[in-house]
């Protein structure tokens, strides 16, 4: 049987990854995977997330399992942070899956069950596992216009011109904020034309939101998704816990489906349950009870928004210092794109050959596309990438 095996392709962001750690090079910059890292290169455990853990390991009683959605806490906790009261709760079902990456497998196998025709449009460029996972499911894949090669924002006319290409039932593939892997993002009069294409053409909007936090704020970084769910009669959600509290390894995500009304809720909350006992029963729960505790308890919550503000203020600035060096060095605003992007990553908009000279030469790891974990750098770290940049000849 095994013989019968073809190898997959390998995913780039973890090839990078696997190909830093075996660089000797003590110069080296990694700039590859979405993992955030402080100014000595360490990713931290949150101060919040360690202390809801020492309360944890002194209460909890038990193992055993919770449901298959997880602990409902967990639910209302998260989609209390995502969608605030923009919506009525009794429409949202919820399930715990295992991280960001689960919610997003779970939502494709519910739209093939939902509507086996249906294809999903996906923005040009996206997360690569998006793409990757629509192919294993088995769904069409349609790409829609996003990314302005010239101004390095977002094509907007294309990418509605592309939209109206959609058909009634297809699904429509939006980041909720700080777009990976480009950092351009939709203004919210933006968002309000997505909303009237989508309803106008009867599209079902899916929103992935992976970096609530890390772009203008938490409220901020919602608005889009808010202003979708509470316009749209269906809306699916995947969310991950993984950035914005530091629990990568944890697996903690939610998947929500927002139906119209009520009456769509039940057969929805049964329909997620089922798809999880499917694929892995119950979900983990450590991360997720450490999210519930920490967004329950208004000591812990200040502290976990505290900590996070100051990552993406300092994020910002690390923006902020790499244009202005860029701009010092070539005398021109062109990289002045990076200081307006907004999340862990910029698409520096520069070719596959270039990115491999700048880590062959320079030991600068940016994944091919030429997406910049801006999370990786630091005081002593921009001026090398700037130069890296500009002896490339990007
Ligand atoms: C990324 O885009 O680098 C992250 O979301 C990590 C991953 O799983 O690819």
């Amino acid at each position: 049987m095994f013989e019968n095996l073809k190898p997959q392709p390998a995913d780039k962001i973890l090839a990078l990854m696997q190909m830093f750690r075996e660089d000797p090079r003590e110069q080296k910059i990694d700039l590859g995977v979405g993992v955030y890292k402080n100014a000595e290169g360490v990713t931290p455990v949150m101060r919040a997330v360690k202390a809801a853990e020492k309360q944890l390991w002194e209460a909890e009683t038990t193992k055993a399992y919770t449901g298959l959605a997880g602990d409902p806490a967990y639910g209302d906790a998260m989609i209390n942070l995502i969608l605030g009261s923009s919506v009525a709760r009794d429409t949202i079902a919820a399930v715990a899956t295992p991280g960001g990456t689960g919610a997003v497998r779970q939502a494709f196998e519910l739209i093939k069950m939902a509507n086996p025709g249906a294809r999903v449009f996906v923005s040009d460029p996206t997360w690569p596992n998006h793409l990757s996972i629509l192919k294993y499911v088995g769904i069409e894949t349609v790409t829609y216009r996003y990314f302005d090669r010239e101004t390095r924002g977002v094509n907007f006319d294309g990418m509605m011109e592309d939209l109206k290409g959609a058909q009634k039932g297809d699904v429509v593939l939006l980041h909720g904020c700080c777009h990976n892997p480009t950092g351009a993002n939709l203004n919210l009069t933006q968002w309000q034309e997505v909303v009237d294409l989508l309803n106008a053409q009867g599209l079902i909007p899916m929103i992935d939101i992976a970096y609530q936090g890390f772009g203008d704020g938490l409220e901020e970084d919602a608005a889009g998704v808010r202003l979708v769910a509470s316009s749209c009669p269906e809306t699916l959600i995947a969310a991950s816990c993984s950035k914005n509290f530091g629990i990568y390894r944890e697996r903690t995500g939610l998947l929500m489906a927002v139906a119209n009304d009520a009456s769509g809720q039940a057969l929805n909350q049964k329909t997620l349950a089922f798809l999880n006992r499917q694929n892995y029963s119950f979900p983990p729960d450590h991360g997720a009870r450490l999210v519930t505790m920490i967004l329950n308890d208004d000591a812990l919550r200040a502290d976990w928004a505290a900590e996070l503000e100051e990552v993406r203020l300092g994020m910002l600035g690390l923006r902020q210092s790499l244009a202005d060096e860029l701009q010092r060095l070539t005398g021109s605003d062109r990289f002045g794109f990076i200081a307006q992007h907004r999340g862990m990553f910029s698409l520096l908009g520069t070719t596959p050959e270039l990115v491999e000279k700048m880590r062959v030469d320079a030991g600068i790891y940016m994944v091919g596309d030429s997406r910049l974990n801006i999370a990786g750098l630091n005081a002593q770290t921009v001026p090398i990438l700037a130069k890296a940049i500009v002896d490339a000849g990007v």
